[in-house]
């Protein structure tokens, strides 16, 4: 039915939209600005600077861009400790299993991520090169609720946006997909998505979608 599906990296492919949750959590700890998981779903897709910004937004200061940067870098570091002790044991069986089994089925597969370090998580799960293209943050200059990213990716994978399915956690990333022609499928906090054409209460649940 589709012959591209692209997937959104955090909180789809693996759970490192925990580890994000968790080194951002630890930043506005010690700013002593209020943080939590409802807040955090607001970040799912957003860039870094764009995810800084709605957590400084509950701290009644202002900050300069200096000082942003530094902030960003401060949980960018945080976070990366924790990717570094990721291994191939973090990609379940069963998002292996129904990658293996879409791409025998004749897909092409894809990442599109708005992260400047979906490459190391790739490599740290054991994914490196398994991909037929992957876009990320580092290949954007406008991150989800663009159509950018699967636009991108799309193009990678020589197929039409029509022809592909974009797979995420992400209200923004939902609306993105849409916007660049592609259809949905909602998991996580995306599940419900009205915009989202697939809800799915588990990844192995493509198979169905796509087999
Ligand atoms: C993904 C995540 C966001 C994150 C963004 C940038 O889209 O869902 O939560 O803010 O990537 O990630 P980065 O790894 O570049 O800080
Ligand atoms: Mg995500």
């Amino acid at each position: 039915k589709y012959q591209g599906i692209i997937f959104d990296l955090d909180g789809v492919i693996c759970h490192t939209d925990r580890y994000h949750y968790l080194a951002w959590k630890a930043l506005a700890d010690r700013l002593g600005i209020c943080f939590n998981e409802k807040i955090n779903n607001r970040l799912r897709g957003v860039s870094r600077m764009e995810s800084l910004e709605i957590i400084l937004s509950n701290s009644g200061q202002i900050y300069t861009d200096t000082e942003k940067d530094k902030l960003a870098n401060e949980k960018n570091e945080n976070y990366r400790r924790s990717l570094a002790q990721m291994t191939p044991e973090n990609l379940s069986p069963e998002v292996k299993g129904t990658l293996d089994f879409l791409r025998k089925s004749g897909c092409r597969l894809a990442i599109g991520s708005s992260s400047k370090n979906a490459g190391f998580i790739l490599e740290r799960i054991g994914l490196n090169g398994y991909f037929d293209a992957v876009v990320d943050g580092n290949q954007i200059s406008h991150a989800k609720p663009d159509p950018e990213v699967f636009r991108c990716a799309a193009r990678r994978l020589g197929l039409a946006p029509e022809n592909c399915l974009v797979v995420e956690d992400a209200l923004v990333g939902i609306e993105a997909a849409v916007r660049a022609g592609c259809d949905a499928a909602g998991m996580g906090d995306a599940r419900k998505s009205s915009l989202a054409k697939y809800h799915l209460a588990a990844f192995s649940e493509l198979k169905e979608v796509c087999g």
